[in-house]
């Protein structure tokens, strides 16, 4: 412990202490933000007697949370006189009605909102009362861990004289998860399912448990545990039962189990002929399933639905529509208070790419528009944030206005999938503000997405009862649902890439706040209390995003990524030519879908009259969505007066030199930060680095080939120092074009097919050479090894300078693919050394198994400029 800074304010205290590298057991809340209820180096000190008033569940969690953070705290005896005092008096938790009860006398108010809570402090010292009055259970709960957060906001606060008063914006605050029976995950990265192995649940749920304390932390109040690409064999009566030990685990701390279904079940597991959703036997069939969940899991949240989608079936294969399918689960559920989550992710994968008129962007409105109104008040429509498919950039999808009587739910991803799947940093947060902040303006009046999705917009509001039409609304409006993708390794597998899970949670707690006060909340509690860390951290979390669009694809191109594959390297013409309409239609000339309604596919014309005159013009359209809306030639000039080609090597050079910034700014953290912590997120963001330099690559020769434009700055198609592999003097190493060709310097690669014999007593392995004769000036130089990190085996690298080994590395990272492409491109940098016209430069290369120790090229530059990558 080296520095302890007391304040006292109405009686409760809060002490910052530096706590160095917690000892933290396998998967555990603590290893995200809940540090025991504690910011790192900072915690509320609250008076050590809790006590709940009712005997409700989730008001014994909230006293548990509330202890854990008293009996965690590090060397009370050590505190200050003061800071004892502190402790004395007494903490009381209770619904609004139990406060009322016992303490008729203090200003409880009488209005307040589902979930929400009122904290507030009276006395001081040994006669302090701090109180936390919840609406309802959950409202106790979530007033528990608000407690817990509020040093980590940063702000003053003064309970007494400023109670504090806050409830969930939205109803609806559910993460997805796309686990299999099997344990694997869909679009996951971070290991296998904490809730699945081998076609069961598993036995050790301690993981659930753990998880569940931390979503409710953030509000959270659902969670769908299984792929909506689902297996009907989860609702089978067998695994029910083992389902039903997932909810029991979940639900202390508030968060309902909900399960995605087949809507073919009835006939898949069912046995029936048919799965019409009109079917009077189907409807039956789903009745008793139903009830059969709910005699298991008496707070089952409800179905999500995947249909008609991707190859699932669906109520088209019947003739008939979503709202038949929705509803048919929707009356099924209404007795109990289950919902029904109808994905509106409906959309022809089989697209005629030579039709201008077709358009994948326009599938969800033109489907859903016109059902609104006809589907059951217990059914959420659960639309994509954009059009597409959560690319690094899309507009904001117009079905949020497009339904008025239905209720919503905007979908996100937490887990990166078409955003440099956790290996990139990537802050989301400022993305689903932009989402969340858009103003749709429909009926020409301000119609924020977050007002929509809130059900202040259209629906009634939060808590309401429902109308006559609509009947009784059990979560009152919509929401906000996350893909969140976390496994067994550490949750999301990246430590910073827990800031996304955090925020969306507060975001749907309060979409007020911003991403930069999330950024900071999330690193005080996580990392560290130094402002200098929080700095530097949130800094880098902002910046992440707009990075990583410059890198990929700007100006609204979407991720210019392998789409029918890995979704994470380069690869510009996979989203091409084919049936999926994830198209940017570039050619020779231009680049671009026209969506507008006069000479488009008329997608502009699905927006509110002002939104939709906005992206009908190219005038008026954001340069950040321009070729989404437009297809423009390479020289069109951007509201800022570059061309657009100009732009595309712009972004590409600066989002490359944005990501090897952020290995600088995490170096400036060195020893303020847990050292295992920080040298993990070192070797991520160096990798990243690298990886941002084979994205910048890849784009920009492709475009300089197809628009045959030069880059202005001279930069694209010349690297200085780069010494490729094909032009080197190969021993064993053959040269093979790589796919897509843009994924690799010039085209082309090496591999290891035909390996000298190892010399006894010297060499271990096989291996193959590549030398290069340095000619350039005399001088010191850091040199980038480029090579293709492939599964399959761990190859090993060597770079050696006049016949003397300099370093050597092996390829084991795991990355997708078996092929070299831009997925497992990767950048090993050795730095400092000295070279002189005449040296030889080699890479030794030994594959192992199915790894040929690819090479694409090395890079030579001079130390003193500013390299990323180690
Ligand atoms: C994306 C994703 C799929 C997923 C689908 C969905 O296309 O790549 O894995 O099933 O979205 O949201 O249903």
């Amino acid at each position: 412990m080296a520095k302890m800074r007391i304040d006292l304010l109405a009686g409760l205290a809060v002490v910052f202490v530096l706590v160095s590298g917690l000892a933290t057991p396998a998967q555990t809340a603590d290893q995200a933000w809940l540090k025991s209820g504690q910011v790192q180096g900072g915690q509320v000190i609250i008076p050590i007697h809790v006590r709940a008033l009712g005997d409700g569940v989730l008001e014994q969690s909230a006293v548990q949370e509330l202890q854990r953070s008293v009996t965690d705290l590090p060397h009370v005896g050590g505190l200050s006189a003061r800071a004892r005092l502190a402790l004395g008096g007494q903490t009381i938790i209770g619904t609004v009605q139990e406060v009322r009860k016992a303490y008729p006398d203090l200003p409880v108010p009488a209005d307040l909102e589902p979930e929400g809570y009122w904290i507030y402090s009276s006395g001081a010292n040994d006669n302090q009362t701090l109180i936390i009055a919840g609406a309802d259970q959950h409202g106790v709960l979530y007033g528990a861990f608000a407690l817990l957060r509020l040093p980590a906001t940063g702000e003053a606060f003064n309970l007494h004289e400023h109670p504090l008063r806050e409830h969930p914006t939205m109803p609806i605050r559910w993460v997805d998860e796309w686990d299999n029976p099997d344990g694997t995950i869909e679009r996951g990265y971070a290991g296998r399912s904490i809730f699945f192995e081998g076609g069961n649940v598993r036995e050790d749920l301690t993981a659930v448990r753990e998880y569940a304390r931390l979503l409710a932390s953030v509000g959270i109040n659902g969670c769908n545990i299984n792929n909506v690409n689902a297996a009907p064999q989860l609702i089978d009566s067998d695994h029910l039962k083992q389902v039903a030990r997932i909810a029991d685990a979940m639900r202390p701390w508030g968060v309902r189990l909900a399960l995605s279904v087949a809507l073919a079940s009835p006939q898949k597991i069912g046995g029936l002929a048919t799965y019409d959703p009109a079917d009077p036997a189907v409807k039956a069939w789903w009745a008793a399933k139903v009830d059969e969940i709910y005699s298991l899991i008496p707070d089952f949240a409800g179905f999500t639905v995947k249909a008609d989608s991707e190859g699932q079936p669906g109520p088209a294969s019947y003739g008939r529509t979503p709202a038949d399918a929705a509803n048919t689960l929707a009356a099924a559920l209404a007795p109990h208070g289950g919902v029904v989550l109808y994905r509106a992710f409906v959309y022809n994968h089989h697209l005629d790419w030579l039709d201008p008129k077709a358009d994948r962007a326009r599938a969800a409105f033109d489907i859903f528009h016109p059902l609104d109104g006809a589907f059951a008040p217990n059914v959420i429509v659960q639309t994509k944030e954009g059009p597409i498919d959560f690319q690094a950039q899309e507009p904001v999808s117009p079905l949020f206005a497009g339904l008025r009587q239905t209720n919503q739910a905007m979908e996100i991803q937490v887990t990166q999938e078409y955003t440099g799947q956790q290996r990139h940093l990537v802050y989301l947060a400022p993305m689903w503000k932009q989402v969340l902040d858009f103003d749709l303006r429909a009926g020409g009046r301000s119609t924020p997405v977050k007002e929509i999705i809130a059900g202040k917009t259209f629906h009634q509001p939060l808590g309401d009862a429902g109308s006559p039409r609509t009947g009784p609304r059990p979560w009152g409006g919509g929401g906000m649902v996350a893909v969140a993708g976390i496994g067994r390794d550490g949750w999301l597998g990246s430590p910073l890439a827990m800031a996304n899970l955090y925020a969306f949670g507060r975001l749907a707690l309060n979409p007020d706040l911003t991403p930069e006060q999330i950024a900071a909340e999330w690193t005080r509690q996580s990392i560290s209390n130094d402002p200098a860390v929080v700095g530097t951290i949130t800094k880098m979390l902002m910046q992440s995003w707009p990075a990583y669009v410059n890198y990929t694809g700007p100006l609204g191109m979407q991720t210019l990524t392998d789409i029918t594959g890995s979704h994470y390297g380069p690869n510009i013409e996979s989203s091409e030519n084919n049936g999926w309409g994830q198209w940017h239609r570039a050619d020779h000339l231009g680049v671009g879908m026209d969506r507008s309604v006069k000479t488009g596919t008329g997608f502009a014309g699905q927006y509110p009259l002002e939104v939709a005159k906005l992206y009908e013009n190219l005038a008026t359209t954001p340069d950040n969505l321009l070729v989404f809306f437009h297809h423009v030639p390479y020289t069109h000039k951007l509201h800022t007066g570059r061309t657009v080609i100009q732009y595309i090597y712009d972004s590409h050079y600066e989002g490359a030199a944005q990501a090897a910034q952020f290995v600088r700014d995490w170096a400036t953290l060195e020893g303020s930060i847990d050292q295992p912590l920080y040298e993990q997120v070192r070797d991520r963001l160096v990798y990243q680095a690298g990886h941002a330099i084979v994205w910048r690559d890849a784009i920009v020769q492709y475009f300089l080939k197809l628009s045959g434009i030069p880059d202005e700055k001279g930069r694209a198609g010349t690297y200085s120092g780069r010494l490729e592999a094909e032009d080197a003097r190969l021993s064993g190493y053959k040269i093979i074009d790589v796919t897509p060709w843009e994924d690799a310097s010039g085209g082309k690669a090496v591999i290891c097919d035909d390996p000298q014999a190892p010399k006894p007593g010297i060499d271990e392995k096989s291996y193959c050479t590549a030398d290069w004769t340095w000619t350039g000036d005399e001088g010191m130089y850091n040199i980038a090894v480029q090579y293709f990190d492939l599964q399959g085996g761990i190859a090993k690298f060597t770079l050696l300078l006049n016949g003397q080994p300099i370093d050597s590395w092996l390829a084991d990272a795991t990355l997708p693919s078996r092929r070299p492409n831009g997925d497992n491109s990767t950048r090993h940098t050795v730095r400092g050394i000295e070279l002189k016209s005449g040296d030889i430069l080699r890479v030794e290369g030994t594959p192992d198994k199915d790894d040929p120790a690819a090479l694409d090229y090395i890079e030579v530059e001079p130390e003193a400029s500013p390299s990323p990558a180690r």
